[in-house]
């Protein structure tokens, strides 16, 4: 057996937050899980790029970490408006999300754009969050096994290893529509993904893979006991200290 897999509770803020009533949130948040010991999970806040830097110096000292919620493939250059990887980086971020279905669908990003966007994050030293997920039309048509083989293969970056990579399924249909799969469907699919990572990694055992989609409070336990769930990518339920808090609580 293999040593288990250390969970991640990460927040994506999105397109959400202004300094004062953010850095309020980050505080509170910090200050809760600094009074945890030794927590048994690892703690994750992605704000907006506008923020990242103040709320990286909030948390100084306490085990939140945060992180970037997309980044450019290339190091810097004439791409205006976008980051670079390494630019989360300097601003104090340890992950960067890539690949969300929002900037899949929003943006058109291709499994090919995603994949060079992972390699930037690996190349500047950060953890690449790689998003995977069906749409519900793909759900209907019975092909989510089928998109996640693609996604997965087709995303994950080159020397993607399970300390440098995290992969978060989060179905379309279930991101901030308050509907989520079943825990029996979940398992089918994390299962899936698991086994996907077997054939192209050396430690695919080791690599977490995050649920995401209307994960709050109420579910979470739920779903964070569900086999091969490695923790939570959570949208609006990471926006305050207090919605997020019972979710990292639940696996402290
Ligand atoms: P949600 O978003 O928790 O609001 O459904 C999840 C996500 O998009 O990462």
């Amino acid at each position: 057996m293999s040593e288990p897999r250390r969970k991640l509770i990460a927040g994506n803020w999105k397109m959400n937050g202004m300094a004062d009533a953010a850095l309020l949130q980050i505080k509170d948040l910090a200050a809760r899980a600094s009074k945890i010991e030794q927590p048994d999970c690892d703690v994750l806040i992605c704000p907006p790029a506008t923020l990242l830097r103040e709320m990286a110096r909030a948390t100084v000292g306490s085990p939140v970490k945060t992180g970037g919620q997309d980044c450019h493939a290339a190091e810097k250059g004439a791409h205006t408006g976008d980051i670079s990887a390494e630019m989360v980086k300097d601003a104090g971020g340890h992950y960067c999300i890539v690949g969300h279905s929002e900037r899949r669908a929003d943006h058109g990003e291709s499994n090919a754009v995603v994949k060079a966007k992972a390699e930037a994050a690996l190349r500047a030293g950060i953890v690449a969050i790689v998003c995977v997920g069906e749409t519900l039309a793909e759900r209907d048509a019975g092909q989510t096994l089928d998109v996640m083989t693609d996604q997965v293969r087709n995303s994950l970056p080159a020397g993607a290893t399970a300390t440098n990579t995290v992969i978060a399924y989060e179905p379309v249909w279930a991101i901030g529509t308050g509907k989520t799969p079943t825990p029996d469907d979940v398992a089918v699919v994390h299962a899936h993904i698991r086994e996907q990572l077997a054939g192209l990694l050396n430690d695919a055992n080791r690599m977490r893979i995050l649920y995401g989609g209307s994960v709050k409070g109420s579910n979470a336990a739920e779903l964070m006991a569900v086999a091969n769930v490695d923790g939570a990518l959570v949208g609006g339920a990471s926006l305050t200290a207090e919605d997020f808090w019972p979710i990292v609580n639940c696996c402290i």
